[in-house]
């Protein structure tokens, strides 16, 4: 089943300038980009993208990671394309990737991973919505 999930290019890789290396092995891996787009968060939008780890001992950290500096968010298709991303981007950490994932490649440590994936469908409609969607960004605590 065609099915779409969202890529984020984390401001680490964006940094570095890996941004297109990045798309290169995902259009390699057949993906399609059906939108795409540069931008960079508010505090409150990274607390309603990430809302899921809101408590986390890392949450606070991973905020200020996540607006220190321009993002790239991709609106990808493909067969199967949720699990297929997260096998291409590989674990959280680089150190456990395998050799040619994308975390392994163009990651730094745990938080600085380069990208982040949506890990289900659920997460994947409203991470689409949260970046592409024309409704509310922000999520109520
Ligand atoms: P992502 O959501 O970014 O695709 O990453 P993931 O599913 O592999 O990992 P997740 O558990 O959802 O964590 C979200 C992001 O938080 C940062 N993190 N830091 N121990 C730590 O310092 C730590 N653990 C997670 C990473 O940037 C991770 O991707
Ligand atoms: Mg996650």
């Amino acid at each position: 089943m065609r099915e779409r999930t969202l890529l984020l290019v984390k401001p680490d890789a964006v940094s570095r300038r890996v941004v297109g290396k990045i798309i290169s092995a995902i259009e390699e891996s057949g993906f399609e980009i059906e939108d795409m787009k540069m931008l960079r968060w508010t505090r409150e939008e990274a607390e309603g993208f990430y809302h899921v780890h809101r408590g986390k001992p890392f949450f606070e950290g991973l905020v200020k990671f996540m607006t220190s500096g321009p993002i790239v968010a991709l609106l990808l298709e493909r067969e199967n394309a949720i699990k297929t991303l997260r096998k291409l981007v590989g674990p959280t950490d680089p150190i456990e990737a395998p050799p040619c994932s994308i975390r392994a490649l163009y990651g730094t440590n745990v938080r600085k991973n380069a990208v982040h994936a949506s890990d289900s469908p659920e997460s994947a409609k409203f991470e689409i919505e949260f970046i592409f969607g024309k409704g509310r960004h922000l999520v109520e605590n």
